[in-house]
């Protein structure tokens, strides 16, 4: 098959492995003892915004839960669960909820098509837009409104972070972990830190 990258993925796994234990001989056999990541990163599944790579981090470093547009839903499990064991379990001291401009999801969520099953799910970042529709509808540039809602809906994500139990029982009890909104920029490759009020929202 032309152009398929399937047969190449084992062949990269393999140099893969040989180029880490040729660098570190234990680089397997430690994180096979244990994870103790100091981030838990939250970020859009999209494919050109891969956690690890974006922070410099190896394997065993970050914590990591992606879904469409970074969402942060309070009746959603799987997010649920992620944020409860890196908190209670992993210890996390730093929860990232990261976007990136140039969201799919975001954009799909300033349009009024019809998404099937994204209908739902994308009905939070909507919310988000209604909540900042004043500040997002002085904005007449598309691209730098759209932009704004990627940011504002960080910014939300992160307040619903914060706003969940056991990240304000540990921040009470141990003074962490702290909250964070980033942003990356698909054409830069650059993070930009929100400097979202964590003090404030908790
Ligand atoms: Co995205």
């Amino acid at each position: 098959m032309p152009n398929d990258l399937y047969a190449t993925v084992f062949e990269n796994n393999r140099r893969w492995v040989a180029e880490k234990r040729a660098s570190d001989p234990d680089f397997f056999t430690r994180l096979a003892g244990g994870q103790s990541p100091e981030f838990l990163y939250i970020g859009c599944a999209d494919s050109r915004v891969p956690a690890n790579e974006i922070m410099g981090l190896e394997p065993g470093e970050v914590f990591v839960h992606r879904n469409i547009a970074n969402l942060v839903v309070n009746t959603d499990i799987n997010c649920s669960s992620v944020i409860q064991f890196a908190v209670e379990h992993l210890d996390v001291r730093h929860i990232v909820v990261c976007g990136h401009y140039s969201c799919g999801g975001v954009k799909a969520a300033m349009q009024s098509q019809d998404l099937g099953l994204l209908n739902g799910w994308l009905r939070e970042v909507r919310d988000v837009y209604r909540l900042h529709a004043e500040e997002l509808n002085a904005i007449e540039d598309e691209t730098a409104r759209y932009h704004r809602l990627v940011e504002l809906n960080v910014e939300e994500q992160c307040v619903n972070v914060i706003k969940t139990a056991f990240v304000q029982k540990s921040y009470r009890r141990r003074g962490f972990p702290i909250v964070h909104g980033w942003v990356y920029k698909l054409e830069e490759g650059l993070l930009r830190d929100l400097q979202v009020p964590f003090e404030e929202v908790l």
